[in-house]
């Protein structure tokens, strides 16, 4: 599993931005084309892409490009310019089915085989925040391997849903959890909403912890003050690794004893605890918080 606990957008027409981020600690870059950038910006957004790409290093943060909708007439160019620089992977926002990321991988591997990559190399995350995306989420998980997350998009959707924002956020409770539930099924991760109120870092941290409880993996982020409370909340903490190492320990000598189930701490444990004390132990792995042999 690769930790992808904060995606970071910059929008690619700010240099310094595109700069600043390399500086940040952040798993995941997204170099954005989309919304963050003004439409008589885009070329130069584009530009500023494919030179970053070439030129900063983002140490050992993936590097990730959102494009416009497919719908938008400018997807086409943007990836046509930028797939050239090898980013790590796209973000396709506004996806509406399965067919929109077939026609995205056509692009991916025409690139591929352009620049000599493996194909299958360049991977995708898409953003689900339409509400025809929601009806055909099971395909659109199946749709290529080349699939790595679901990005929740919050603001489009409500506009989309007519719902009114609460600061709770209710309103969108069902279609998370929903999305977390398709990721879940089929493997992949899950992204949470963008916290907008970039300044109250308590509020941000609040956030982030709801996300993780709600199954997330990770949340989208908007300002360098948000890399570290939300890396923090979707890093296992030291109490829940110790837990689950020892509960490891325990389960291995149960099972030698031929026991399934078994009470620890005063509490039952079966296979599916097991399974959670697991996953605990791949996230703080992928966190580089344990060692891989750990
Ligand atoms: N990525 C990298 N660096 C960023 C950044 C981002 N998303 N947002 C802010 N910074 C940098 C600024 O350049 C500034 O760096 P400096 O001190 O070296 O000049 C520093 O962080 C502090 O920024 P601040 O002054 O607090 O914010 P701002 O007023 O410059 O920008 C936003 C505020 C919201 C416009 C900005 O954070 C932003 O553009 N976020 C991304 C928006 C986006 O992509 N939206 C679409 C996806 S939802
Ligand atoms: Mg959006």
């Amino acid at each position: 599993m690769r930790a992808r606990r904060a995606l970071l957008y910059v929008p690619a027409d700010d240099w310094r931005k595109l700069q600043k981020a390399t500086t940040l600690g952040v798993d995941c870059v997204c170099l954005d084309l989309e919304d963050g950038v003004a439409q008589n910006r885009k070329e130069e957004a584009r530009r500023n892409v494919v030179q970053a790409l070439r030129t900063l290093d983002f140490g050992r943060a993936e590097r990730w490009v959102r494009i416009n909708g497919l719908e938008s007439g400018l997807a086409e160019a943007d990836l046509e310019t930028t797939l050239l620089a090898s980013p790590d992977g796209i973000v396709v926002p506004k996806v509406l089915s399965a067919e929109d990321l077939r026609r995205v991988a056509v692009y991916l591997e025409a690139a591929e085989q352009r620049t000599g990559r493996p194909v299958g190399s360049l991977m995708m995350m898409v953003i689900i925040e339409r509400a025809q995306a929601f009806l055909h989420l099971a395909e659109i998980c199946q749709a290529t391997p080349r699939l790595e997350a679901l990005i929740f998009g919050a603001e489009d959707l409500a506009a989309e849903l007519g719902v009114r924002r609460t600061r709770e956020g209710w309103e969108l409770f069902h279609a998370r959890s929903t999305l977390v539930l398709h990721a879940a099924a089929f493997g992949l991760q899950a992204i949470d909403w963008v916290t907008v109120d970039f300044q109250d870092v308590e509020w941000v941290r609040q956030e982030a912890e709801r996300g993780a409880t709600l199954g997330f993996t990770g949340k989208q982020i908007i300002h360098p003050n948000q890399v570290a409370p939300v890396q923090a909340a979707f890093t296992p903490s030291a109490e829940e690794i110790a837990w689950a190492r020892e509960l490891m320990a325990a389960f291995t000598a149960y099972q030698a004893q031929g026991k399934g189930a078994f009470a620890w701490q005063g509490q039952m444990v079966d296979r599916p605890v097991i399974r959670r004390a697991e996953g605990i132990l791949v996230r703080a792995r992928a966190a580089g918080i344990l060692a891989e042999t750990d």
